[in-house]
């Protein structure tokens, strides 16, 4: 899809134009008026009939007798009107222009934002452009093609170069949103670790960033025992990617950005019972996520030194396959007792963060669908983040608000780590008081080996898949990538 920013004289006759109104809001103050006024009469009546009422999320496709059609769509009461539901608004117009087969729209900035500026030209963009997203590549292909809008068009005052710049930057966010989704969407049984680290390998050569990946015997020579305890019951070798991109000095400091890989997660021998397990090729968003902040943030020439690391694994209830109880040996030197084999991905995590250290990094973030106690906490709408660091949890929350892409926080205390002392390791992958607090003990846990640096964990299990009226294609999100964009750009 096209983004052009145009002002008013510039829109052409051939694109539809979204008419944004608020509730009682007269039709004649509309920006697009003037282009219209003269020309076709009969949108005004539309509202004369009150066939259409400005109701928040009320959209309609306007056929008028000259057979050009309009998008109308409502704001609901001017004054409860918020940032938030400005995401939601431009997804709609996309989703709606893309049924009704609309190649090229014309929307006015000033209609959905009350200030025009680089950041909401930019969250337009991305918005507009995940709301296109489809996953289609398992599909025939119609014979008349995908529904696609070819071309957004943005009506401002004037065209700058700063929002032109605006412009391009929200592409990439979307585009990059979308290859996460797209990366997380493939089936388990095609997403293998191998599939995987030849996608990270791929994004490295074509953004210039450096991709390093481990296979078991290098993973052996390492210690990470507990990536390989929890591979060990698939027939698909392990991996552990490194991405570097080198965009600071060589004396800066490293933001390490850590991946939940597990490329199917059956439970292991604890297997997952029926309906729990569907969607879970998807384990791996965490990866698919931090695999895209870094091409946005190479795409975007970012000043910064960033290392992404993924391990990647399946986690399968093979006859090799690791047990409850059992005790495997990880990078740090600590050793984790598993109490149950479906916590997995804290105990992958485990190595990664581990391995952060080597980078000297200034800040780790980590971004796993790590618990379904977090979906039990926040519902689908927002994703966990823990940190010790109260600064980074107000950044972390500033950067969803500003993003689309929202988090709360969950406490971290101290108290909290009595829960996952091992009895025979030296921790335990699991909580002592089952069903409690879930996402808290999984967060603790990863703190054990996380210690050293500043550190985040975003728990992505809630906004891993898309809900109902979010306006977005069912399946992935791409969760926690417009987050830490918005945070490191
Ligand atoms: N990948 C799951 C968490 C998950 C569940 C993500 C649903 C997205 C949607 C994770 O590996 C898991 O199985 N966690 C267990 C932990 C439990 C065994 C302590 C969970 O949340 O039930
Ligand atoms: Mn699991
Ligand atoms: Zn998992």
């Amino acid at each position: 899809m096209q983004v052009t920013l145009h002002t008013l004289k510039d829109v052409l006759p051939t694109q539809v134009l979204v008419f944004v109104l608020a509730k009682g809001e007269s039709i004649t103050r509309h920006i697009f008026w003037k282009k219209v006024r003269v020309k076709d009469q009969s949108y005004l009546s539309l509202f004369a009939k009150k066939e259409f009422t400005a109701e928040e999320k009320e959209c309609k496709v306007a056929i008028l007798p000259s057979g050009k059609k309009a998008l109308l769509i409502g704001k609901g009461e001017e004054k409860k009107w918020n940032y938030r539901k400005m995401f939601l608004l431009c997804r709609q117009i996309m989703q709606t222009a893309k049924e009704a087969k609309i190649g090229c729209y014309a929307l006015a900035i000033s209609d959905v934002v009350s200030t025009v500026t680089s950041e909401t030209v930019e969250q337009i963009v991305a918005q507009s452009l995940i709301a296109d997203y489809d996953f289609h590549i398992y599909k025939k292909r119609p014979q008349d093609g995908w529904p696609q809008v070819e071309e957004l068009s943005l009506v401002v005052d004037a065209v700058t170069p700063e929002l032109k710049k605006a412009a391009v930057m929200g592409k990439i966010i979307g585009e990059q949103v979308n290859g996460a989704r797209d990366l997380a969407n493939i089936p388990g049984g095609d997403m293998t670790p191998t599939l995987l680290a030849e996608k990270a390998r791929e994004i490295g050569e074509k953004f210039g960033g450096l991709v390093t990946v481990l296979g078991k015997k290098q993973m052996e020579a390492e210690g990470m025992g507990a990536v390989l305890g929890v591979a060990k019951g698939s027939v698909e070798e392990p991996k552990f990617i490194i991405m570097e991109y080198s965009g600071g000095e060589q004396n800066d400091k490293t933001t390490v950005l850590v991946g939940k890989g597990v490329t199917f997660d059956t439970g292991g021998v604890n297997l997952k019972p029926d309906k729990a397990m569907l969607g879970m090729h998807m384990d791996m968003s965490g990866a698919a996520a931090v695999i895209h902040v870094f091409a946005a943030l190479a795409r975007m020439k970012v000043k910064k030194n960033i290392v992404a690391l993924i391990p990647a694994v399946e986690n399968m209830p093979g006859g090799s396959g690791y047990r409850p109880g059992d005790v495997l040996k990880s990078l740090s030197g600590m050793t984790i007792e598993i109490g149950h084999t479906d916590a997995e991905g804290r105990v992958i995590l485990a190595d990664a963060l581990t391995y952060a250290k080597r980078f000297n990094p200034e800040k780790v973030f980590d971004v796993a669908t790590l618990t379904g106690a977090a979906m039990a906490a926040l519902g689908a709408r927002a994703s966990a983040v823990f940190s010790k660091n109260q600064k980074l949890i107000a950044q972390l929350k500033d950067a969803g608000e500003a993003s689309g892409d929202f988090v709360w926080e969950m406490p971290l205390w101290d108290e909290y780590e009595e829960e996952i002392k091992g009895t025979v390791g030296d921790v335990q992958n699991v909580g002592k008081f089952s069903g409690k607090g879930g996402a808290i003990t999984a967060a603790m846990f990863l703190y054990q080996f996380a210690k050293k640096y500043t550190w985040a964990h975003i728990d992505i299990a809630p906004t891993m898949e898309s809900i109902e009226g979010q306006y977005l294609a069912k399946g992935a999100t791409g969760a926690g990538c417009a987050l830490l964009i918005q945070l490191l750009k």
